[in-house]
């Protein structure tokens, strides 16, 4: 979500509104620079289940195995994962890049066919849904919650995973796309 207004700190001798303007788009550009993947995280609290685009992923431990997600405090994805203590971390094949324009904004549930915006899913061992088509994923417990501002940073176990496509399905990546996120 963009914010009003440059963003402190700056460095010394940025004092100007206009350079502190300046300084708050280098920073940006910077900031796009680093590079990442791009998933499809599923949340779930009781029958509520969501899909979401996300690109700030990372494994942050070896022992325990720990993966860390930021997630935007007024996403639906936020509250069904504080709620449901769990989330699904799916790759995306990079020859499927249109499906993550399709999980940007909360997704249709429907439960009969179980599917979310139409694409088939099945819920893991937590009970977060995994995507039938993502060719690995990760099923994982929320062990920290760490509160980021605009975002939280989930600290979750691998509880479960598996590939669901062939295990070396290129995947897809930020600069596969033309879209950014953050900075
Ligand atoms: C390329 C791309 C990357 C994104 N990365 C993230 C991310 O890392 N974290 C996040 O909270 N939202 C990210 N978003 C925004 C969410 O996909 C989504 O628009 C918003 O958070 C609403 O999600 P909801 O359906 O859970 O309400 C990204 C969007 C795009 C298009």
């Amino acid at each position: 979500m963009a914010t009003p207004g440059p963003i402190g700190p700056f460095p010394p001798g940025v004092d100007t509104p206009e350079a502190q303007e300046e300084y708050d788009r280098l920073r940006r550009r910077v900031l796009w620079t680093m590079p990442y993947g791009l998933y499809v995280v599923g949340s779930r609290a009781g029958e509520r289940r969501n899909l979401m685009t996300l690109n700030w992923a990372t494994q942050v431990s070896f022992d325990p195995k720990l993966v860390g997600i930021g997630v935007e405090k007024g996403a639906v994805t936020h509250d069904l994962i504080a709620e449901g203590g769990s989330f699904a971390l799916n790759t995306v094949a990079r020859d499927d890049r249109a499906i993550v324009r399709k999980f940007t904004k909360p997704v249709e549930h429907d439960a009969a066919a179980r599917t979310l915006a139409g694409f088939a899913y099945h819920d893991g061992p937590t009970g977060a849904p995994v995507l039938d088509q993502a060719p690995a994923w990760l099923d994982c417990t929320v062990r920290q919650p760490v509160d980021c501002g605009g975002h939280t940073f989930f600290v979750a176990e691998v509880m479960a995973c598996g590939f669901t496509g062939a295990e070396d399905t290129p995947v897809l990546r930020m600069e596969d796309t033309r879209m950014s996120y953050g900075g």
